[in-house]
């Protein structure tokens, strides 16, 4: 077996050879490229370098690079896909080209790794509208001695992926950049000869790729236009765990020596063990699927963790929290059921720090990172446990598609557990429902503001020398205008500046306004977001809706914003103003405003406070300003300097950076603030108002969430439709209904101590007539029997009493599978429930004194009190 440690000392020590300079794996997180979350590839650090730019090592070069991929992070665990891999890869600067590093590849697999040279099938650049069939390197390949037919030109397939085919590689991220035709090389691993019509192109299967050798002589920008670089490139990668497992013969990567460290800590905290290869493609066995998820993001998270980043709810940190939580969550699947994390990453760093020294110097970072988002999860589950429980009072039949969604998507607790919990109780889960929601989820951010967060640090170029965008938007809701640059970015999603515009650039807590554009030939763009650049030029960010051809610079269009959500938003923006000062008259000078968020559908203000406000408080602002609103104040706004304004008294905020000229807003002499936003024209155009929460943010800062006009009446019926929908289910007046709801706690609290005082004279009983059936195990008193009825806590309590009443382990099941094991405490009841569920199905946990699981099948009953008994023998 050679290891990967091996192949990658082999090919760095080779093209060392070959008087090339090794440079270390850069970062995973590249600094200066925003076009990427994380290096995906070897090329990245050169960037510069294949652009012209010399490199202080020389023009020959090669590293072993650590990547991260993650557009198929839900794929892992079936037999090919990973986030995190190790890439080899040898790098020419305008020195050799085509030849030497077709040559060089060549001897490299045959004579260094000794493939067979008839296994070999490679791929060539196919030519398409800009680029011809690359003929040199076909000439440069039969040469070698590899025959026409195993010479596979590869172009653009028609109707296929957009773009130059697969056989054309980069740019490596979202804008411009180095790229270039490549060649593949292929290791033929079917068992019989290949047939006819199988070559890489149509099987990827008995086709294994290992390397990448791209031919790169252009740059091509963010338009895709292509032009020549100063000098001709080669860039290359292999993979490592890939071609390992080729050399090896292993059915999939999660065989070789990279994974051994991980899964081997796996299967020693869940004893469970990682199952053979059993073939399927879509990797049916649980156990298989679990433990390469956990392998793969353990690898991950604690390279990332090792390079800097922490996890959080945007970008990378993103990207690291959920590495973690899928990890912990499959975890759970193995019957894994405290933190376990740290283990596995440190199995890992054992086995890597050699090559990778960073991971040791900066154990106990990753260890922290890990172990405090593990808590954290951990929190999450239990918390969607008691949600979970509350959904189960409610309807205790069956958990709908929507109940098992909105625990997934607003509290982070996954289905397979809320799945899990459901076959506890004999339920079932509305699982097509569900899929449902997510489509629609996802839909809603394709389409909506997900995509466009990851865009936030994306090229824009294009726009950074455009003049500032005029905004005509505090006067007019419409409008014609010119497109002055355009970018696609991502399937039919494009990115414009205008050289005027009426739509709103989110800013000053304010989001930004929505809308149409449409050109003289027909094209619509719905606008779904509008981000300001630091420059002053607004881009829109929309979705082609209709049209064929796309929207070109120069077209002229008419945009129209959406005139009622903006309305809504002017209110809601006017309403933060107004609460600005009706806080500081009731609560005092000291508040000042910390954050805002302005929407058409609330205003979220955030201010500093050192307590809670009360009640008293809340309807004492509330009716400040009821009242301000009533006396219809006109709203005036006006420039002027910054200093006039200061001296006149209107509130800034500190953090802010103005211009010299400001604008502010003036609301009769209640209100006068700095505002770039907009507003309503007098404020008896809020309407109804009402704040709907109060809390804490920070320590000394609290939210309010306040709703006006529209959404106010909407807040009221409801309050008002459940008012009464209580009160009818408790057929009582809405009147008397405080009053009836107090009885009936009452009721609920006496029928609770009743039920207590029933259930422990029905264990008390039941525990009689269980002791008789003991039996003497090496002189251990065992019980191990199945309840006719009772449920999961009544079977607990059962098994708790037997041992109290001086059993030494008592192992009692329901009839649907639930076991609790208790136990005086020399044998552990977790390790006999262990033993069981091993055998028997099922999963669970505890300690030493008691356990409890489900899902065992009770069918085996003889054979579980046999292994119990061989348990307590022992
Ligand atoms: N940049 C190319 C790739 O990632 C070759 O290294 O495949």
């Amino acid at each position: 077996m050679v290891t990967s440690k091996e192949i990658r000392k082999k090919y760095l020590d080779y093209f060392i050879s070959k008087n090339h300079a090794l440079v270390a794996s850069d970062s995973l997180l590249p600094e200066n490229d925003h076009t990427v979350l994380f290096t995906t590839a070897g090329m990245q650090q050169f960037v510069p370098n294949l652009m012209g730019k010399p490199h202080p090592k020389g023009k020959r070069l090669c590293s072993a690079q650590k990547c991260v991929r993650t557009n198929d992070i839900d794929e892992v665990g079936d037999n090919r896909h990973l986030t995190y891999f190790e890439m080899l890869g040898n790098w020419s600067l305008g020195d050799y080209f085509k030849k030497g590093a077709i040559q060089m590849s060549f001897e490299f697999l045959t004579k260094e790794l000794k493939i067979p040279a008839e296994k070999i099938w490679v791929t060539v650049f196919g030519g398409d509208k800009d680029i011809p069939l690359d003929t040199e390197s076909i000439e440069i390949w039969k040469k070698l001695g590899i025959p026409e037919e195993r010479i596979i030109p590869i172009g653009p397939k028609p109707g296929g992926k957009k773009g130059r085919g697969d056989n054309f590689w980069g740019p490596a991220g979202s804008g411009g950049g180095p790229c270039g035709p490549c060649t593949e090389m292929y290791v033929y691993i079917g068992k019989e000869k290949p047939k006819k019509e199988q070559t890489p192109a149509t099987d990827e299967t008995d086709f294994i790729e290992v390397w990448n050798d791209v031919l790169m002589e252009f740059n091509q920008d963010a338009d895709g236009k292509l032009t020549k670089l100063a000098a001709q490139n080669v860039d290359t990668g292999m993979g490592l765990e890939r071609i390992v497992m080729v050399l090896n013969g292993n059915p999939t990567i999660f065989e070789t020596d990279s994974f051994s460290a991980v899964i081997t800590a796996t299967e020693k905290i869940s004893k469970k063990k990682y199952p053979p290869y059993s073939g399927d493609i879509d990797v049916k066995n649980p156990i298989t699927r679990a433990m390469r998820i956990i392998a793969d993001h353990s690898r991950a998270a604690t390279h990332i963790i090792a390079d800097g980043a922490i996890p959080s709810n945007e970008g990378r940190g993103y990207v690291l929290r959920r590495l973690i939580r899928r990890a912990v969550r499959y975890g759970r699947t193995l019957g894994i059921n405290t933190p376990f994390l740290t283990k596995i990453s440190d199995a890992y760093i054992q086995d890597f720090k050699e090559f990778y020294p960073e991971i040791e110097e900066r154990k106990e970072t990753i260890f922290t990172t890990i172990k405090i988002e593990e808590e954290k999860f951990f929190e999450t589950l239990e918390r969607g446990e008691k949600i979970l429980e509350e959904i189960l009072e409610k309807n205790p039949k069956v958990i709908s598609g929507e109940d098992a969604f909105k625990l997934f998507d607003t509290y982070g607790f996954p289905l397979d557990i809320t799945r899990d919990i459901a076959r506890e109780k004999g339920i079932s889960v509305d699982e097509r429902k569900f899929d449902q929601e997510m489509e629609q989820q996802k839909k809603r951010s394709r389409e909506g503001k997900g995509e466009f967060f990851d865009r936030k640090n994306a090229d824009r170029k294009i726009f950074e020398n455009l003049p500032k965008t005029k905004f005509i938007g505090y006067e007019k809701n419409e409008g014609k205008s010119k497109i002055l640059a355009i970018q696609e970015v991502g399937e039919g999603i494009v990115e414009f500046a205008l050289d005027e515009t009426p739509f709103y650039a989110e800013s000053g807590g304010q989001v930004a306004d929505t809308g149409l554009v449409e050109s003289d030939s027909g094209i619509k763009i719905e606008v779904q977001d509008v981000q300001k650049m630091p420059n002053g030029v607004f881009v829109h960010i929309g979705k082609i809706i209709s049209g064929e051809s796309p929207l070109e610079k120069e077209n002229k269009v008419f945009l129209k914003i959406d005139v009622e959500r903006r309305e809504q938003i002017r209110r809601h923006h006017s309403l933060a103003h107004l609460l600005h000062a009706a806080l500081k008259q009731v609560l005092g000078k000291h508040v000042e405003q910390q954050g805002s968020l302005v929407e058409s559908t609330r205003t979220r203000f955030d201010f500093s406070h050192p307590k809670a406000v009360t009640k008293e408080e809340i309807r004492e602002i509330e009716q400040i300003i009821c009242d301000w609103v009533n006396s219809a104040n006109e709203v005036a706004t006006k420039e002027m300097p910054l200093e006039e304004a200061k001296k006149a008294g209107a509130e800034a905020l500190f953090s802010e950076k103005y211009e010299n000229i400001v604008r502010t807003i003036r609301m009769g002499d209640k209100s006068f603030e700095l505002c770039g936003g907009t507003h309503v024209r007098n404020t008896a155009d809020i309407g109804a108002i009402k704040i709907i929460s109060e809390s804490s943010v920070a320590s000394g800062i609290r939210r309010m969430e306040l709703v006006c006009a529209k959404e106010a009446q909407r807040f009221l019926w409801k309050l008002s439709d459940m008012t009464e929908s209580i009160a009818a289910s408790l057929k009582t007046p809405v009147e008397q209904l405080e009053e009836r709801v107090k009885i009936f706690l009452q009721e609920r609290k006496d029928l609770e101590n009743e039920h207590i005082a029933i259930n422990k004279e029905i264990v008390r009983l039941e525990t009689d007539e269980l002791i008789p059936l003991q039996k003497d195990v090496n002189g251990k008193k065992v019980v191990c029997e199945p309840i006719p009825t009772g449920d999961k806590k009544k079977i607990g309590a059962l098994a708790r009493e037997l041992v109290q009443r001086g059993i030494d382990v008592a192992v009692t099941f329901t009839r649907d599978g639930g076991i609790s094991v208790a136990s005086k405490g020399k044998i552990s009841a977790k390790d006999i429930l262990q033993k069981i569920t091993e055998f028997a199905g099922g999963s669970g946990g505890g300690a030493q004194n008691f356990a409890q699981g489900a899902g065992v099948n009770l069918e085996q009953f003889q054979e579980i009190r046999k292994r119990v008994e061989e348990e307590c023998k022992m």
